[in-house]
Formats: C-alpha cells, sequence, structure tokens
C-alpha cells in the first residue's frame, strides 16, 4: 500500500508518496515553501497543490508542528497563533477531498523511528526528540505512542527547555556545538530526572551524521542514546504510516 505523507514545517511543507510495508519513499520528495506568517487557510492551499502534483484522491496524512488532539490544533509555538482552536483535519478534507490523518510532527517521526528505523523492536519507555526550530517529543510505552508529550515546553532555567537548548537557540546564541552540547545535557538530565526512559532517539536537523560527530562526545544519558536514521524523511514517513493505521 502507497499513502502520501506530508510534513508542515516553519519553512518548507514536504511531501512524498511513502510504501507503507518498508518505510521507504516510492516517489521523489516534492517541497514547498511556507507561506510567511502562514494561516491555516494559506497552508491547507498549499497541501491543495501538493495533492494535486501527487493525484491523490483518497486520503493523506499530514503532520503539524503543535499539539494536535483529533485534529484540533491546541498550542501554536512555531506557527502563528491563527491555528489554535482549528479543526485541521476537517479543513485540509474539505479542501483536498481526501481523508486526512493530521498529527504533531515529532508524534510522527517518532513512530516513523519505532517502526521502521532505530526505535524498531525497542520496548520500555521510549522518548523520541527531535531537534530544530523548537524541541519536539514522542513518547512510547513498550512500542505505543502517548501523543501529545510536548516535551520541548518543559521549563528550563526560567523559560521553555525549546528556546534555550534547540538548534535556533545555538544558532541565536552563536554557541559552539560543545557550548550547545552542554545546554542540551542539561536538558536530557531534567527528561531523564522526570521520567527515566530506557532509550532516548535523537532526530531532526541534528541527526545528520556531520552533525552528529560535532557534539555526541560531549553528551551522556542513564538511558541508551540512539539516533534516528530516517532524518528528514521521518516526518512524511511517519505521516503516512498514522494515516495507513488509522485506516486499518
Ligand atoms: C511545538 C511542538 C513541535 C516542536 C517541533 C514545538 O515548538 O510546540 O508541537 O513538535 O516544536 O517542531
Amino acid at each position: 500500500m502507497e499513502i502520501l505523507g506530508i510534513d508542515i514545517g516553519g519553512t518548507g511543507i514536504k511531501a512524498a508518496m511513502v510504501d507503507i510495508a518498508a518505510g521507504k519513499l516510492t516517489s521523489d520528495r516534492f517541497r514547498l515553501p511556507t507561506p510567511e506568517n502562514a494561516s491555516p487557510d494559506a497552508i491547507a492551499e498549499v497541501v491543495r497543490e501538493i495533492t494535486n502534483h501527487f493525484n491523490c484522491t483518497n486520503r493523506f496524512g499530514c503532520t503539524v508542528p503543535a499539539r494536535v488532539e483529533h485534529g484540533l490544533v491546541r498550542t501554536a509555538a512555531n506557527i502563528h497563533e491563527f491555528w489554535i482552536d482549528t479543526q485541521v483535519d476537517e479543513l485540509f478534507a474539505e479542501k483536498t477531498g481526501c481523508d486526512v490523518t493530521i498529527l504533531n510532527d515529532a508524534d510522527a517521526a517518532g513512530l516513523a523511528s519505532m517502526k521502521y528505523g532505530a526505535g524498531r523492536g525497542r520496548n520500555g519507555i521510549v522518548f523520541f526528540l527531535t531537534v530544530g526550530t523548537g524541541i519536539g517529543s514522542a513518547m512510547f510505552l513498550d512500542g505505543q505512542l502517548i501523543p501529545g508529550t510536548e516535551l520541548g515546553m518543559l521549563t528550563l532555567r526560567g523559560q521553555a527547555a525549546e528556546l534555550y537548548a534547540s538548534a535556533r537557540a545555538r544558532k541565536r546564541d552563536e554557541l559552539d556545538w560543545d557550548e550547545w552540547a552542554a545546554r542540551f545535557q542539561e536538558y536530557l538530565d531534567y527528561v531523564e530526572y522526570l521520567f527515566a526512559p530506557d532509550t532516548i532517539i535523537l532526530g531532526g536537523g541534528i541527526s545528520r551524521p556531520k552533525r552528529v560527530e560535532q557534539y555526541i562526545s560531549y553528551l551522556s544519558t542513564k538511558a541508551e542514546l540512539l539516533i534516528a536514521e530516517l532524518q528528514n524523511e521521518a516526518g512524511i514517513i511517519g505521516a503516512a504510516y498514522a494515516a495507513s493505521a488509522d485506516h486499518q
């Protein structure tokens, strides 16, 4: 079975067809820029362009970088506040004529990792942390997703942890990788103190092999620390997988 996966990010909206059995892209990635200060309607237009591009008429899965409860967006840390309280699944379904599964971007990438990537077969408590513009989190207990954890919002040094320890914070504060790693270590210590996960998987921009070399030796955790394998494709694959699981 092939399903379209769409990953909405702060700068780009990426999509591809995904083979659900293999967890692999079966088409080229198609990327359109995220409109500036994008309202849900403006994004819905881009999503329609994408479904047209792929001739998708039945169903697709789509991520948003916010907390999502049953298709309803609840928060908007890195997207326009217009999104709050939008029933995004209905909006996108109306625009495209397809059935739509909406989920948080980190939950999607985490699902992909647990199903096809570094998290395969991991039981106990697993945290997938995606680090880029923000910090997103996905929590799994014995392989089952506990959605909407939003651990980038934990308070660290008086502010949301993602404002202190994300990749964007590193650039903003012009930190070397060892300096950033010291901040991220504080964050990991806090997550471990609160939840004692068995495994932590790092995804997002910091999971690119060239990046990993720059900071990994500075980090230490009680949990087993793994690097996500699917990198840029994880959100797309997880979105498609979620849409397929919804349909079963
Ligand atoms: C949002 C999360 C999202 C994360 C990564 C945070 O600002 O609140 O929902 O998963 O960024 O994009």
